[in-house]
């Protein structure tokens, strides 16, 4: 069976991209300014910006040259300015102390401001035909699509084994190729929603394809834990089984609904009814405490049933209570939580 690189460059050859601006002629400099630009805007938006700029400035001694206004000029509607700011200023860092060029050590070139791992490897390989992998989001995709990588992509330790997987598969030959065909098959194949899996090189390789993950690699970001509150709520029922309902205020959660009453703790509960029923026999926990979700956080509610109350007379004077027949329920308005709890006195 051949390589990951073997595959990935035959395909290249036949349908990567090969009039890329960057591509001809392709100098360091060139490379250079590319990635940058690439990092945060898509190819499409990058080449007018890239060919006016390269025109304007077009080797690092004239950019390093140039006032920072016309860079940003330049630089102007693709945003992310600082990654203007920061090219002018490796630029300068470049003619001071690597006379004049871009260095093609993976060390120096890290070093300079705006070029993180992916983007000096994404040089040294395309500029110099240098072993150095590359590890862009079309290049996850693609490892974690591949390998079934679970993890999220963001995290160090799945980003340390994509970078090896990345190594990996480096080839001996045609890093410059490579480099940009691990990039288009990203762009035009191993898209992140709807893949074109019929037309990728590496599809009887890609443990996703096999197992029909696709659509779940590479994982989302773990959504951040909700904090998590506590309520009691009361199923109050008088000795005609119905169910005393209180009507929650205007604004918060459930405005203006009918509910359960709603208090924090067993005395709490006590105080309050004790001002509208007489309680009869000590309240029992109707079954588990139910979770509900919020966009913002999750309530775990433990109800409480208290059965067989009496009704004082003053009951009725408040508008915000009623006492309603579980068969008349279905006429109003109520939470689908506390729905289903009321539910559980059914069962
Ligand atoms: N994204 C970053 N570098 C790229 C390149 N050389 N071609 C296409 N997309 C890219």
């Amino acid at each position: 069976m051949s390589t990951f690189a073997e595959r990935l460059l035959a395909w290249f050859d036949q349908a990567g991209r090969h009039d890329l601006p960057w591509q001809h002629p392709r100098s360091p400099y060139r490379v250079w300014l590319a990635e940058v630009m690439l990092q945060q805007t898509q190819v499409r938006t990058v080449i007018p910006y890239y060919q006016r700029f390269t025109e304007a400035l077009p080797s690092l001694p004239a950019l390093a040259l140039a006032p920072l206004d016309q860079v940003l000029a330049l630089w102007s509607g693709l945003g992310y300015y600082s990654r203007a700011r920061n090219l002018h200023r490796a630029a300068g860092i470049c003619m001071a102390t690597h006379g004049g060029d871009l260095p093609c050590d993976f060390t120096a070139l890290g070093a300079l401001p705006g070029i993180g791992r992916s983007t000096a490897g994404a040089i040294l390989a395309q500029a110099h035909g240098l072993p150095y992998p590359i590890l862009d989001g079309n290049v996850r995709r693609v490892l974690c699509r591949l390998h079934g990588i679970d993890g999220w992509p963001g995290c160090a330790a799945t980003q340390q084994t994509l970078w090896a997987l990345a190594q990996s598969h480096l080839p001996a030959a045609r890093l410059a190729d490579y480099t940009q065909a691990q990039m288009d098959l990203g762009a035009s194949v191993c898209t992140r929603s709807k893949p074109r899996c019929g037309e990728c090189p590496l599809r009887d390789q890609c443990l996703a394809y096999r197992q029909q993950r696709t659509a779940d690699l590479p994982a989302r970001r773990p959504k951040p834990a909700l904090p998590q509150r506590e309520t009691q709520m009361l199923l109050v029922q008088d000795q005609q089984q119905r169910l005393l309902l209180t009507r929650r205020p205007p604004i918060g959660i459930w405005p203006s609904l009918w509910s359960l009453p709603q208090v924090n703790d067993r005395s709490e509960a006590e105080r309050w009814l004790s001002a509208i029923v007489n309680i009869g026999a000590t309240p029992q926990q109707l079954g588990e405490p139910l979770l509900h979700t919020f966009s913002h956080f999750r309530l775990r509610i433990t109800p409480l049933h208290y059965a067989m109350v009496q009704s004082k007379s003053s009951a009725g004077d408040n508008p915000d209570l009623q006492w309603r027949s579980l068969d008349s329920l279905d006429q109003i308005g109520l939470p689908a939580p506390v729905r289903r709890l009321i539910s559980r006195l059914a069962a």
